[in-house]
C-alpha cells in the first residue's frame, strides 16, 4: 500500500484511491467544489512522489513543472507527500471596499487586493472565506479601470460560500487564489465580426468585462447581449441599457430564465460567448448549432456546481 506524507503526518492508503477523499478522509482539510477539475479549489503540491492525474490538462504546464495537483483529479498510485494549498501563504490578501444588491438575489462585491492582480475579462479567481471556504467567481470588472475587483455573487440559494458572502461587511477580509483562464475572452481579430453575448443569471458577471473590452477596443460589429433572469433579477438592466443608448451596435436583450430562443439567429460570421447555470448554456448552445453557427466560434463556460462538498 502507498504512503501519503502531509507535514509531520504519514499513513498508508489504499492503491488508487482518490488523493482529495484520502486527504479530507484523514482529516487534512482541502476544500473542493466541483470535483471536476473546473473551480481549482482543491490544490495540493506535489514535493515527492508523483499520483495518477486523470486532468493534467487543467493545469497550465508551468504550475504542473512547480508541483501542483488537483487532487479530486488524482489517485495515489505509490509514496507521494503533498502540501496542501495554503491561502495565508499563497494567495493575496483583499478588503471588501463595496457591498450592493443591485437585485433581491445578487451581490455585487467589490475588493481591492493587496498588491495588483493581473486579469484578462473572462478570468475567474478563487475566493476564500476567511475560514476557508473556496469558490470561483469570474472578474466583472476591467482590468485597469479602478482599483477595485468586482463579483456579482448569486446569493438566492444557501451554500457554503453564499452564507458567507451575505455576512459581509465592508472592511472584512478575504483571500484571493490564482487568476484562471477559461474560454471566455475577447479577441482584437473579432473586431468587425457581429458578437453575441449570451448570459443566464450570474453568468453575465464575466460577459459584462467582455462587453466592456470589446467597447474599450472599439468592436465595430453589432452587440447582441441577451440576458436570462427570473423577473427582477435582470440585475444590470440599467447598465446595459445605458451603455446601449451610447453605442446604436449594441442590443440588449432580456428574457426570463425559460425563454423559448428560437428566435435567436446569428450570421454564419458572428462569435458567441455563453455562460450560466449549465442547463442555460447548454440550450443556449443548442440553439447556437441549430441556427448554423460553426462550432468553433461558440465559447461557452458553466457555473458547474455538484452540492456541497467543502471543508
Ligand atoms: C469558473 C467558474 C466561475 C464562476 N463564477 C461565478 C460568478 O461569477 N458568480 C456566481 O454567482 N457564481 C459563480 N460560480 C459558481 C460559484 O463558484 C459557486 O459554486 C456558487 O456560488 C455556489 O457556491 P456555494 O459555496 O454558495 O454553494 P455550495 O455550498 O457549493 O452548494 C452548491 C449548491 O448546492 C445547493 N445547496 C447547498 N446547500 C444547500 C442547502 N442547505 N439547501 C438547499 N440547497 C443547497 C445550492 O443550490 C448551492 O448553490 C462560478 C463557478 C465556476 C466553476
Ligand atoms: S477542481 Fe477539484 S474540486 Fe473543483
Amino acid at each position: 500500500m502507498p504512503e501519503l506524507a502531509v507535514g509531520g503526518q504519514r499513513w498508508q492508503v489504499a492503491a488508487g484511491v482518490n488523493l482529495l477523499d484520502a486527504l479530507n478522509g484523514h482529516g487534512v482539510a482541502v476544500p473542493s467544489g466541483c470535483r471536476a477539475g473546473h473551480c481549482h479549489s482543491c490544490r495540493v503540491r506535489c514535493i515527492g512522489g508523483e499520483p495518477h492525474d486523470q486532468l493534467p490538462q487543467a493545469l497550465p504546464s508551468s504550475e504542473r513543472a512547480a508541483g501542483w495537483r488537483l487532487a479530486c483529479q488524482c489517485r495515489v498510485v505509490e509514496d507521494l507527500e503533498v502540501v496542501p494549498y495554503d491561502p495565508r501563504a499563497d494567495g493575496i490578501d483583499a478588503q471588501v471596499s463595496a457591498l450592493s444588491w443591485p437585485s433581491p438575489c445578487v451581490l455585487r462585491l467589490r475588493v481591492i487586493p493587496a498588491r495588483p492582480l493581473r486579469y484578462q475579462p473572462g478570468q475567474h479567481v478563487l475566493l476564500w472565506s476567511e475560514d476557508g471556504i473556496a469558490r470561483p467567481y469570474s472578474l466583472a470588472s476591467l482590468p485597469g479601470d479602478a482599483p477595485w475587483l468586482e463579483f456579482h455573487l448569486q446569493c438566492a440559494r444557501p451554500g457554503a460560500f453564499a452564507d458567507r458572502a451575505r455576512a459581509l461587511q465592508v472592511g472584512d477580509r478575504l483571500r484571493l487564489g490564482e487568476v484562471l483562464s477559461g474560454p471566455l475572452h475577447y479577441d482584437p481579430a473579432w473586431e468587425a465580426r457581429p458578437l453575441w453575448l449570451l448570459a443566464s443569471g450570474t453568468g453575465l458577471a464575466p460577459l459584462w468585462a467582455v462587453l466592456r473590452e470589446a467597447l474599450r477596443q472599439n468592436h465595430q460589429g453589432p452587440i447582441r447581449v441577451l440576458h436570462m433572469a427570473a423577473p427582477g433579477e435582470h440585475y444590470l438592466a440599467a447598465e446595459l441599457q445605458a451603455l446601449a443608448a451610447s453605442h446604436p451596435a449594441l442590443v440588449v436583450d432580456l428574457r426570463g430564465p425559460d425563454a423559448d430562443l428560437g428566435d435567436l439567429r446569428p450570421s454564419r460570421q458572428a462569435i458567441a460567448l455563453a455562460c450560466g447555470a449549465p442547463t442555460r448554456v447548454e440550450a443556449i448552445a443548442r440553439r447556437m448549432f441549430m441556427a448554423g453557427l460553426p462550432r468553433n466560434q461558440l465559447f461557452t463556460d458553466t457555473f458547474d456546481k455538484k452540492p456541497a462538498d467543502s471543508v
